[in-house]
């Protein structure tokens, strides 16, 4: 089992692609949805999980754990049983963010970080984006799951 973890508000096509390869590579696959209550989301948590398996359904991407996470994520992987963490990286700003938490997380578990390189289709999107697009009204389909695209419009009252 490997961890794929992730604000994900909301999930993109971006992390669809990386979870789908992930379970290519690796195969059982967790989806750790991180809710940290000092930061301001846009969908609840409860809500990120919910469009977390319904855009992994919509993609086919079958037999994926999306879980909550509130804590340490080495917590979580420790708790099922996981001892890699994989995450896509879209170039070297990602990098550098990732680089401290991934040997963070080593030092402190063992855990060990895998990178994938975001596929070039991807490498420009980011939840940020695709919110900032969505609430100025633009159709955002094709960066997110249709499903995704629906409660962007709905949340921010834009029409599809
Ligand atoms: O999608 P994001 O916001 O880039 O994901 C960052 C995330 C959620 C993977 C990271 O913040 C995280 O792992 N949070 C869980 C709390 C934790 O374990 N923090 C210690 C990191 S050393």
């Amino acid at each position: 089992m490997i961890v794929c973890p992730g604000s994900f508000d909301p999930i993109t096509s971006g992390h669809l692609d990386v979870v789908r390869r992930a379970a290519a590579l690796f195969g059982d696959v967790a989806v750790a949805v991180a809710h940290n209550p000092a930061k301001t989301y846009l969908f609840p948590i409860e809500q990120r999980v919910d469009l977390a398996r319904r855009a992994l359904a919509e993609e086919g991407i079958l037999g994926v754990r999306v879980d909550p996470v509130e804590g340490l994520l080495v917590d979580y992987c420790e708790e099922i049983g996981a001892r890699t963490i994989v995450k896509g990286l879209r170039g070297s700003s990602d990098f550098l963010g990732e680089e401290t938490m991934a040997r963070m997380n080593r030092h402190i578990s063992g855990i060990e970080t895998v990178f994938v390189l975001a596929d070039p289709a991807f490498s420009h999107v980011a939840s940020s984006y695709v919110k900032e697009i969505a609430i100025h009204g633009r159709d955002v389909r094709g960066l997110v799951a249709d499903v995704v695209a629906e409660a962007l419009a709905e949340r921010l009252g834009g029409t599809l």
